[in-house]
């Protein structure tokens, strides 16, 4: 998407809404800014804690934040104990549905039992306080209790998406020294079971730490379960007795809740670490500013549990507020490709949380499969994950939304925790844009610097920051707080560095316009290039390897390799193909590049540097510019014709 072929002066305000001047949002970001102790203090008056904090920030050693450092709390009380003595007790907390259309429900008392129950079990395996559970598990719903019993107790949930490769997944629990594995049998895709265990059992040889592994039964397809050390889940659950309690934890709202990888610039994936109480007042604020659900509302979020958007919009955030979350296991397009509209139709969803990735899916396969379901129970849409095309943008709002609903298109990261930039709905509607995530959330003090972290005028481009603490910020990352300092706050002191591109424009409204850093985002999974680069070159095919994003009708961003082979080795279709397998059993199906390029050289300065602003203009179509520092000025020429000639061979 290029900046100026944004459509910076287009308003739109859905019937159904209340056209407001945004004003009051206004009002309220700028009072949170000026006097963020009173505005926070107020607003953690949601959140039940069992020793109320008496101060909001320290900031003492910048920038490890505390929020609420003196505060006391459980997250797993906040989703559960508080409702079940309420009168949600009987509510629904969950609606599941999985793949091959079964459907369960768990109400907040029910869920309640069952998280006990869990954490009880935990508890008896010898997880303590502080320790480490790694959760490689789809979308069903022991995914969430396995959170909330972690949390119960105490213990540091790190979820790695059920698509990662084994060694993907034994990487992640070394770095986070996981000492139980919940995983399952298998999963449901396309309407065939899939195994999960088979791929963890591939990775236990290399996790020493793990002491025991509890399986849940989904697909009931035959697993190895290793004495001793793998138990099922319902056994565990079975042995913790019907009616166990466990006391909820009284944990500093500083301890940490969760770990969370997530792709970086370098080679090795990042431990985001999340505390407790400012990430809960964060998770539980978010969503009432940006989609305001209410008693009536069913609020489904698609996003995975493996990433961040799950762990927030589809935990923390719904169960802290006591609505009721929709969760769905499987693929959009099964068994026909009206999955979605026909489940929103089914179960009355009120609230539909997507992604770019699927509308432009939604829009190439044609309105009609929209069309055939009463959609009437919308009454709000959302969007995240990547920049939203106004096209696709404006897609959603009439077809889906039927020009009388908003769009809250929501910007944020792992790092946030929550959103950061979207429209507001709660106090009252954010004139929208279509593909403007439009205006920072309370506390949000963001800015655009440019390279020299000069603040830029409205219309020009520059990299998102971020100049002052929020409560569902990053705590640092995992065991190495020097890479935190560094990535986050290491280009300006004090200022937090977004790794995006943004611009302003002259009503002050932000469009997001991509990464800045080498960080891809394919179908809205953020996938580092250097990642891909080091499984590459661990292939014995592979000496050197370059990876660039291009840019993709549908999934917004996919990869493309180009790549120089060892000695001995020729291109062939069949090298190709085997690199492609590698990629997938070393990183997972996600990383599956578009195409790999096998070139004689890749073009470098004579300094040695691989010139990547180059492969990027083969890759699409654009003029080289000055290639006066390249090495060999053949070898770009030699790229190109290999590339062209792959293309077309491709497209076939
Ligand atoms: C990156 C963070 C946070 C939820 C899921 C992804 C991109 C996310 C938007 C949006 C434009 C967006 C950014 C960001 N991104 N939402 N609404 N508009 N870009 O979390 O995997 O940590 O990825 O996703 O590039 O930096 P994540």
């Amino acid at each position: 998407m290029s900046e100026t072929s944004l459509p910076f002066n287009e308003k739109y305000s859905p019937s159904n809404a209340k056209v407001s001047s945004g004003e009051k949002r206004k009002k309220e970001w700028e009072e949170s800014l000026k006097n963020p102790q009173e505005y926070w203090s107020e607003k953690a008056k949601a959140i039940d804690w069992f020793k109320p904090p008496s101060k909001v920030l320290d900031d003492s050693n910048p920038p490890f934040y505390k929020w609420f450092p003196d505060g006391e709390l459980n997250i797993s009380y906040n989703a559960l104990d508080r409702h079940v003595k309420s009168n949600r007790k009987n509510k629904l907390a969950y609606i599941w549905e999985g793949e091959m259309g079964e459907v369960k429900t768990y109400t907040y008392y029910q869920l309640y039992r069952e998280v006990n129950g869990l954490a009880k079990a935990l508890k008896d395996f010898g997880v303590k306080k502080g320790d480490r559970v790694a959760v490689f598990l789809p979308v069903i719903p022991e995914l969430p209790i396995t959170l909330l019993a972690t949390a119960r107790i105490g213990g540091v949930h790190a979820v790695v998406f059920s698509g990662f490769s084994a060694e993907a997944l034994a990487d992640r629990v070394n770095d986070c020294g996981a000492k139980i594995l919940v995983t399952a049998d298998g999963s449901f895709r396309r309407g065939k079971p899939v195994s999960i265990k088979d791929n963890a059992d591939r990775g236990l040889p290399n996790m020493p730490n793990i002491e025991k592994v509890i399986v849940v039964k989904r697909t009931g397809q035959a697993v190895q379960m290793k004495e001793g050390r793998d138990v099922w889940y319902h056994d565990a659950l079975a042995s913790a007795g019907a009616n166990a309690y466990v006391e909820p934890e009284s944990l500093k709202s500083t301890d940490p809740l969760f770990i969370l990888y997530t792709s970086g610039t370098t080679g090795k994936p990042k431990g985001v670490q999340h505390g407790t109480g400012g990430y809960l007042v964060w998770a539980y604020w978010t969503l009432k500013w940006a989609f305001n659900p209410t008693d009536e509302d069913i609020f489904w979020c698609v996003a995975d549990i493996g990433w961040i958007t799950g762990h927030t919009y589809n935990v923390y955030a719904p169960l802290s507020m006591g609505i009721t979350a929709f969760l769905f296991e499987g693929t959009p397009d099964y068994p026909a490709q009206d999955r979605w509209w026909d489940i929103i139709e089914r179960h009355g969803i009120t609230i539909l949380y997507g992604t770019p990735t699927a509308v432009r899916m939604f829009m190439k396969f044609g309105e009609q499969w929209v069309l055939k379901h009463d959609l009437s129970t919308l009454r709000i849409l959302g969007t995240v994950g990547e920049p939203i095309n106004p096209e696709a943008w404006k897609w959603y709002y009439r077809v889906v939304g039927k020009g009388k609903l908003a769009i809250i298109d929501t910007w944020w990261q792992t790092e946030t925790g929550g959103f950061m930039i979207s429209p507001a709905s709660g106090i009252e509607l954010t004139p929208l844009k279509p593909g403007s995530a439009t205006f920072p959330l309370p506390s949000i003090n963001a800015d655009i610097y440019d390279e020299k972290g000069q603040p830029v005028q409205a219309g020009t481009k520059g990299v998102l920051v971020i100049k002052s603490p929020w409560p569902g910020m990053l705590q640092t990352l995992w065991k190495d707080s020097d890479r935190f300092k560094q990535t986050y706050f290491g280009r300006w002191p004090g200022i937090y560095y977004s790794g995006d591109y943004s611009v302003r424009d002259p009503d002050g409204y932000f469009w997001l316009l991509g990464r800045a850093d080498e960080v891809l985002k394919v179908a809205g999974h953020r996938i580092g290039t250097v990642e891909l680069e080091s499984a590459l070159v661990a292939h014995p095919a592979v000496s050197e390897a370059a990876v660039m994003g291009k840019e993709d009708a549908v999934k917004g961003e996919v990869p493309v390799a180009f790549v120089t082979l060892r000695s001995g080795f020729t291109p062939s279709d069949e090298l190709r193909a085997e690199l492609i397998k590698h990629i997938r059993t070393t990183i997972g199906p996600i990383a599956t590049p578009d195409a790999i390029v096998m070139v004689n050289k890749l073009p470098k300065t004579r300094s040695g540097k691989i010139m990547r602003r180059l492969l990027k203009a083969v890759l699409v179509g654009a003029p080289l510019g000055d290639t006066s520092t390249l090495e060999d000025e053949g070898s770009i020429e030699d790229i190109k014709a290999t590339y062209n000639d792959l293309r077309k061979q491709l497209t076939k």
